[in-house]
């Protein structure tokens, strides 16, 4: 399993070199404020790279995804926005080229000096990039290589995903692993090998069925497992308990039953919600026990009782991974247990790493101390499924 890295095509040598370098600049938008970034931190994880890159020499073609677009332009999701931050985080124009593979993009591309930047339109505009049809993402990738030399992968948070500009790529330009792709897969290989006991993992986020696949890898593995988030009432429903208006999914409950019985012992759940009237940072809301939720409200965010007998649990440990924030965090009457929690891990002696999407933008989002965690993944499904032990297109397209 050999990947040739971006430390290797430095030493070959790219002055002048056209470089494409496929980043994850899926950001996510202030709700309030179109345009407006509200967490640049996918932004900050690519600048090492390109900076390496310019210093090099090379002409920088930055390439991403942004939203789940159809195929087509969609001024929606333009990166337009992101390519003025993308500037401004480098020190250095960044051109922004208003299509993918047409004539903004070769002449962005041709107009490079070395050393300088560019960043071409959301690949999403193009029905290429995810299609089904292999010939189909084939021609895109096609279209993508012919505007540069080599291909650096960066962009760790779609290494899931067999894309065009992530997959069909690597066979057409010599193919490199940028170095937080490096980064990212050396700490998961950490909490896959052999973590440090005891090992605690804390769940959270909205659907169970997306945390299901990893549940079932790490139950046998961990020797904690604390679930919040909107997922765990359609636990407590397999506990038999009413969970109101609460999130929940019902053909679910079967699956949790089996897991809480497998995993008896390791598995806690909350036993206090903030259950609210509505989904709303206005409307009236208690705290209630999680076996007595009122059946006219809803679950928003774990009690603080429930975040005591959490940072208990997460006291001692020597390694954790912490996915999904506890309750709707960006609303501030229910921030209070994705904070807890949060902060219980910034406390544990051990090594600690925060996956994927969400739960990095609510450590950021409420403004508690990043250096405080062994590692802040850019990859939310990248980091859940290198965990369940699947392989990831990206990586594989990168090992030769
Ligand atoms: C993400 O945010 O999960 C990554 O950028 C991948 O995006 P996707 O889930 O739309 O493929
Ligand atoms: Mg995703």
């Amino acid at each position: 399993m050999i990947m040739k890295t971006l430390d290797d095509l430095i030493g070959e040598g790219v002055q002048g070199r056209r470089v494409l370098v496929r980043a994850d600049l899926n950001v996510p938008f202030d709700k309030a404020n179109p345009g407006v970034i509200s967490d640049d931190g996918r932004i900050r994880a690519v600048l090492p790279t390109v900076t390496a890159l310019r210093d090099a020499g090379a002409k920088v073609v930055v390439i991403s995804h942004l939203g789940r677009p159809k195929g087509a332009p969609d001024p929606k999701y333009t990166l337009a926005p992101v390519a003025v931050r993308f500037g401004e985080l480098l020190g250095a124009p960044v051109a922004f080229a208003s299509d993918t593979v047409g004539a903004s993009a070769r002449s962005t591309v041709d107009g490079l000096a070395d050393g300088a930047v560019a960043l071409l339109e959301n690949l999403r505009f193009n029905e290429g990039e995810t299609s089904k049809d292999p010939a189909v993402r084939g021609a895109f990738a096609d279209e993508l290589a012919a505007l540069a030399d080599v291909y650096v992968d960066d962009a760790f948070g779609a290494v899931h995903r067999a894309h065009a500009s992530v997959s069909d790529i690597a066979s057409r330009l010599p193919a490199y692993a940028g170095g937080l792709v490096l980064r990212e897969v050396e700490v998961l290989k950490k909490l896959t090998g052999d973590p440090e006991r005891p090992y605690v993992v804390v769940l959270g986020g909205s659907k169970v069925s997306d945390k299901l696949a990893v549940i079932e890898a790490l139950l046998p593995k961990v020797d904690k497992l604390l679930v919040g988030g909107g997922m765990c009432f359609t636990f407590l429903k397999a506990q038999g308990h009413e969970v109101g208006k609460s999130l929940l999914e019902a053909e679910m409950v079967d699956t949790c039953r089996d897991l809480l019985e497998r995993g008896a012992g390791k598995i806690e759940l909350p036993v206090d919600v903030v259950a609210a009237e509505a989904f709303a940072a206005d409307a009236a809301h208690s705290t209630v026990p999680a076996d007595a939720i009122p059946a006219d409200r809803l679950g928003l965010d774990i009690g603080p009782e429930s975040v005591v007998r959490f940072s208990d649990a997460l006291s001692g440990a020597r390694t954790v991974f912490w996915n999904g924030p506890m309750g709707v965090f960006e609303l501030a009457p229910f921030a209070a247990g994705t904070r807890g929690v949060a902060e219980a891990i910034t406390k544990v002696d051990g090594f600690t790493v925060v996956g994927g999407g969400d739960s990095a933008a609510a450590v950021r989002a409420l403004g508690i101390d990043e250096s405080a965690f062994g590692h802040i993944s850019t990859g939310g499904g990248a980091s859940l499924e290198y965990l369940e032990g699947k392989q990831l297109p990206g990586l594989t397209a990168l090992e030769s």
